[in-house]
């Protein structure tokens, strides 16, 4: 009987080691590192609503329209964009830029960096997603 109990506790702890392993691998990248790997986009955006450089600002982005920051007037390939940013177009999209708008509207598009790693998406995503 006590056997039964203990392997069963066993089987319960290994599952829900399981479950937090499989939600860490699956959930959305860590900000803070997010947060260095956005040095890279600073030069031309901000996380700040309305603060456009040359990109447009990238506060709220996940969820909202493409090509439609409040005020930024330099759209280009992105203007008249059709779909929503959800995480899995961002990741795309920063994957090659260029390549995204030509697969996805035939434009041209202005961005040219490309961010190769992976988890460097995961966590600039997370990063922009952060800020409220
Ligand atoms: C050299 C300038 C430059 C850099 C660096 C840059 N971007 Fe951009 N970004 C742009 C421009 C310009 C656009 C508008 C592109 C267009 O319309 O074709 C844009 C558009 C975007 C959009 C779409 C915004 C919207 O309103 O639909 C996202 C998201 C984005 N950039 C994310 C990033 C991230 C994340 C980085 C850093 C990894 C980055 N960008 C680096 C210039 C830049």
């Amino acid at each position: 009987m006590k056997d039964v109990i203990i392997k069963s506790f066993a089987a319960g702890a290994l599952a829900a080691a399981f479950a937090i392993l499989a939600s860490q691998a699956t959930a959305a990248g860590d900000p803070a590192k997010g947060r260095k790997v956005f040095n890279k986009c600073r030069a031309c955006h901000t996380v700040k609503a309305g603060k456009h450089r040359t990109g447009p600002s990238l506060h709220k982005v996940v969820g909202r329209k493409a090509g439609t920051a409040q005020g930024f007037k330099r759209y280009k390939g992105l203007k008249a964009a059709d779909w929503t940013w959800t995480e899995a177009e961002l990741d795309a999209y920063l994957t090659d830029p260029k390549k995204y708008l030509r697969a996805k509207n035939r434009k041209r598009g202005t961005m040219v960096l490309k961010l190769k790693k992976a988890s460097d998406r995961e966590n600039v995503i997370a990063y922009i997603k952060s800020i409220e």
